[in-house]
Parts: structure tokens; C-alpha cells; sequence
């Protein structure tokens, strides 16, 4: 009886140890592509968020910018375009065109490209604008990591980017530079004082998909930092003010929970849920709630939205595109198959850009 009793405690011991080392352990059996990212990566972004962060304090960084300080000298705000690419930037002869005639002191451009992709240079506007770059894999942080460095890095290249669009290779513009920059900065680039400048970020709430979104990294794991009622989603593309970038750099503790691993691969998008979250959770109202970048989810496979082909692109396309329920026309479109390239350029001076 005291035998059996015995090994049914040794049992029950040993039963009680292996979990936590099961629980350790499982993510990487369910999942084994997901791997937690590694420290010294962490270490490095980290100094670079630091240095972005403290160069700020001497730069224009408030989204109420006052001009009163900078005296008669009235710098020209920019635009950061931050490309996101693990493959050739196969557009990038339409974004020349978006760019060419415009003088670079409205705009900048940076590439993270996965340094395992292997890039043919774009050439151009691109030329000489890659950044130093980390692995990148759908299903895991390494996204909301890369979209971080290309914000860190633009803030430290030059303190007058000012908003900060997140881009990537199957985006396309659907509008003239002039047009994006006058809906970003409008006359406020200039002249005005102390306007306040909202974030392009969608952020929704009430989604089908967020109670499995939710627990994709096992259950109660969000907690303490991130309530349930305070878990958002919405598009991995943004348009950020420098003061959401910089609160997004500083952000050490959703991080926490949303660089784990998670169990179930597909419900696993940290990107779609980081940003909108944050964001909510601090300044909702300097948030416009909605992005600028069109995409198309009808009939979406495997979480990709629809792809527009060749025999799809249209100049009534690029109008109805643009066309949106909210205060602003749409700026970019995605997603769009490469021999889409020449159709678009066909129509760039003609319709793209003829606004
Ligand atoms: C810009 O456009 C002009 C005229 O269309 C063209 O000659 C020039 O090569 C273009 N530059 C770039 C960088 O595309
Ligand atoms: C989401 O649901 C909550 C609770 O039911 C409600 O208070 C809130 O208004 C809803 N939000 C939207 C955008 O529908
Ligand atoms: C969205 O994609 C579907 C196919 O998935 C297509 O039939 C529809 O025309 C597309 N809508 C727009 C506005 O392009
Ligand atoms: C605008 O709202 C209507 C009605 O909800 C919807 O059918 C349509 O798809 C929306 N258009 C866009 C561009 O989202």
C-alpha cells in the first residue's frame, strides 16, 4: 500500500515538474519555425531605440510643432517612406516616378530588406537607402522589430522627418507626392502653429478574430500588461507622427508580451496587434483610426488579401482605389502581382499621378 502510494506521489511529482518544462518547451514543438528572437539582436535594437530616442530631445518631436523657436528659418517638415521588403522592391521603377521631380528635403527613404533575400539594387531614389537589417519571418515579432529600426533609424538620419510611412514591396502609390505630402503636411507644413497632427493608424475593436488573436500565445500570457477590452487590430501599414514613433520606440512592456512565440501560427500576426494596441491604449484621440492604404480581403486566403493581376489593373481601378468612408482619400494600394509593373507605369503620368 505505502509502495504504491509512493509511486503514485513519484508520478504525480514528476507529472507536476514536467509541465512547466512542457509549457517551456511546447512552443517550439507546435511551432518549431517560431523562434523567440534572439538576445543579442534585442541588445542591439535596444541601443539603437536609445540613441533614436535621446536625439529627439533636441529635435522637433511634439506633434504640435512650434514654429515660433525655429525663428524665421521655417524648416520643411518630410516624410519618412520606410520600405519593409523581403524580396526585390519589384515597384520600384513606379516609386522613382512617384519621386522624381520632387526635391528630396520633402521626403526621405529607408529600406529594411531581409539580409537573407538577397535584393538586386533598385536603383534610382533607393540607391544607398538600406539600413542595417535583421531576419524578418511572417507569424512572429520580427516585423513589429523591423518596422521599429526603420522608424529609429529615419529619426536619427534626420531630425526633420516628421511622419513616418510604412511601406512595403507589393505596395504601390495611388496618387502624385505632391498630393500625399499636401494630405499629410498640407499648409501646415509650413506657416501654422502648433497643429496637431493625427497618427494614419487603423485600430478596431469588436473583431471576430481578436478572441483567438488573444490567446495565440496561451492563455492569460497578455495579462497584466494587456487586457482583453484593450486588444486591438489593425493594418500592419501606418502613417506615424514622430511622437507616436518616439512612443513606440520607448514602449518596453506590451513588447514584453508580444515578442513571445506563439502556439497557433495562424492566429499569430503580433504586427497587425502591437501597434494599434499601443497606440490605443496612449493617445487613441491623436489617432485617426483608419489607414491610408487600401487592400482588398474579399474571399483572403491563408490571411493574404486578393492580388491584383495584370488583367485587373485599370485606370477605374486606381479611382476606386482611392476612394474611402473616411476624411481622406486612400495613398497606396497593396496587394499587386510583379507583371503589374508595366500596366501601372503604362498609366503613371496619365492616371496615378494626374491628380
Ligand atoms: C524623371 O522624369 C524625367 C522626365 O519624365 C526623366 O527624364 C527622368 O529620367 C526621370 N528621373 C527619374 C529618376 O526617374
Ligand atoms: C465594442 O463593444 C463594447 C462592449 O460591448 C462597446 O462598448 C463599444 O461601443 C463597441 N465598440 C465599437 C466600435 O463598436
Ligand atoms: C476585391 O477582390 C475581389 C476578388 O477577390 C474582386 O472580385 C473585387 O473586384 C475586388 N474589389 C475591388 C474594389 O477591387
Ligand atoms: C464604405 O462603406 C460601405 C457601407 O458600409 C461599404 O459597402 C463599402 O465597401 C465601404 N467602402 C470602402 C472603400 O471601404
Amino acid at each position: 500500500m505505502i509502495r504504491m502510494l509512493q509511486s503514485q506521489y513519484i508520478l504525480i511529482f514528476s507529472l507536476l515538474f514536467s509541465l512547466p518544462i512542457v509549457f517551456f518547451l511546447a512552443p517550439r514543438f507546435l511551432s518549431p519555425r517560431q523562434l523567440p528572437i534572439p538576445l543579442p539582436d534585442e541588445l542591439d535594437d535596444l541601443s539603437l531605440f536609445n540613441r533614436a530616442i535621446s536625439s529627439s530631445f533636441s529635435s522637433p518631436s511634439s506633434s504640435t510643432f512650434s514654429f515660433s523657436r525655429l525663428g524665421s528659418h521655417n524648416p520643411t517638415l518630410k516624410i519618412a517612406f520606410l520600405f519593409l521588403t523581403n524580396s526585390d522592391l519589384f515597384f520600384s521603377p513606379l516609386w522613382n516616378r512617384f519621386f522624381n521631380s520632387t526635391s528630396s528635403k520633402f521626403y526621405n527613404i529607408y529600406i529594411h530588406a531581409d539580409p537573407d533575400s538577397h535584393l538586386s539594387d533598385p536603383g534610382g531614389v533607393f540607391k544607398g537607402r538600406f539600413i542595417p537589417s535583421k531576419h524578418t519571418e511572417r507569424s512572429s515579432a520580427t516585423l513589429i522589430s523591423a518596422a521599429k529600426r526603420l522608424m529609429a533609424t529615419a529619426i536619427l538620419d534626420d531630425p526633420l522627418n516628421f511622419y513616418f510611412a510604412l511601406v512595403s514591396q507589393s505596395c504601390i502609390p495611388l496618387h502624385s507626392f505632391d498630393f500625399v505630402y499636401k494630405t499629410l503636411l498640407g499648409s501646415n507644413a509650413f506657416g501654422f502653429r502648433h497643429v496637431r497632427h493625427k497618427s494614419f493608424i487603423e485600430i478596431l475593436e469588436n473583431e471576430s478574430i481578436l478572441p483567438s488573436r488573444y490567446v495565440a500565445r496561451g492563455k492569460n500570457v497578455m495579462m497584466p500588461e494587456v487586457p482583453y477590452d484593450e486588444f486591438r487590430v489593425g493594418s500592419q501599414f501606418f502613417v506615424l507622427t514622430k511622437k507616436h514613433a518616439l512612443m513606440v520606440l520607448k514602449d518596453r512592456r506590451l513588447w514584453r508580451k508580444f515578442r513571445l512565440p506563439c502556439f497557433k501560427i495562424e492566429a499569430c500576426y503580433p504586427e497587425e496587434h502591437y501597434f494599434p494596441t499601443l497606440l490605443s491604449m496612449n493617445d487613441p484621440n491623436g489617432c485617426t483610426q483608419y489607414t491610408l492604404t487600401r487592400v482588398n480581403w474579399t474571399d483572403s486566403v491563408n490571411g493574404h488579401p486578393h492580388m491584383y493581376r495584370p488583367p485587373e489593373v485599370s485606370p477605374e481601378l486606381i479611382y476606386t482605389l482611392r476612394q474611402s468612408n473616411f476624411s481622406h482619400d486612400y495613398l497606396f494600394a497593396r496587394k499587386f502581382s510583379v507583371d503589374c509593373l508595366k500596366p501601372l507605369m503604362d498609366m503613371a503620368d496619365s492616371v496615378i499621378f494626374n491628380d
